[in-house]
């Protein structure tokens, strides 16, 4: 799982323990993955999770994030491309190229790449999970936000096209898209009614949901989460 020190990704490593799976989370701030498996471990200490400091914008990080998880504990059944930043808020003429490689570097390229490092494997072992927590940004078309709609966009895109490829072997891919939700990245947004955000948990509940389906089920689509209420954003 990318990302897991925060938000999201947090909740989400939580979820995937309480569920029994082994857990490994990957992001650049080494405190904020130690206060999350030291929290998950607190609720029960049986509970399986590590970290790795990594940035995944490097692509020799991604490859010796893999290789820590399969020392760690084997192949890798699930992959959750979580981690995300964000690029907000201007017109199309005012992004640099400087925005663009940098946001598509953590946001769709780290994703293009582990998917790519995991597949051999999951198809040897006749199955595996793929899941993008993309954003409701890759469904629609929000004003002065074109590149990161653009890779979420990709995101969603990256998830069919390994559902083309691999699904004869039984690997599975999913994108989850949330609207907007009560976590760092969401709150720099300064919405303004907190309340009427989701909450991370409940993201990662759909999650835990989407990876838990019978072999049988293909969610061939993205699936949004949206809000009900207005947020204000
Ligand atoms: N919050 C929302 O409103 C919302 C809505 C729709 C979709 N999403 C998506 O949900 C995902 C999780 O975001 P969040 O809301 O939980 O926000 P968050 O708390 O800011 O989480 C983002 C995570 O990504 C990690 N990350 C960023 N750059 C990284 C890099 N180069 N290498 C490794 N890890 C990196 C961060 O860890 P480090 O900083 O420690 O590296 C952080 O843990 C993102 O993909 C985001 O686009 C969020």
């Amino acid at each position: 799982m990318t990302g897991g020190g925060s938000g999201i990704g947090a909740a989400i490593a939580e979820g995937l323990c309480s569920s029994g799976a082994r857990v490994m989370i990957a992001g650049r701030r080494e405190e904020k993955l130690l206060q999350t498996v030291n929290r998950i471990k607190n609720l029960d200490n049986r509970h399986e999770i590590h970290h790795r400091k990594t940035d995944i914008s490097i692509p020799e990080e991604c490859d010796s994030l893999v290789k820590t998880v399969e020392h760690t504990y084997g192949p890798v059944d699930i992959l959750v491309n979580n981690a995300g930043i964000l690029c907000h808020g201007e017109v199309i003429e005012n992004y640099t190229a400087e925005d663009w490689d940098r946001t598509f570097a953590v946001n769709l390229r780290a994703p293009f790449l582990l998917t790519s490092i995991v597949l051999p494997k999951m198809k040897q072992r006749g199955g595996g999970f793929i899941l993008m927590i993309s954003s409701d940004s890759g469904i629609y078309y929000f004003p002065n936000q074109v590149i990161y709609g653009l890779t979420k966009h990709g995101m969603n895109d990256l998830a069919q096209f390994i559902l083309e490829e691999y699904q004869q072997y039984n690997i599975h891919a999913a994108a989850l898209c949330p609207g907007l939700t009560a976590t760092d990245m969401g709150l720099s947004l300064h919405p303004k009614v907190r309340e009427n955000l989701l909450e991370a948990e409940t993201v990662a509940r759909f999650a835990i949901y989407i990876i838990s389906q019978p072999d049988t089920v293909n969610l061939a689509r993205p699936v949004v989460l949206s809000t009900m209420r207005d947020p204000g954003d």
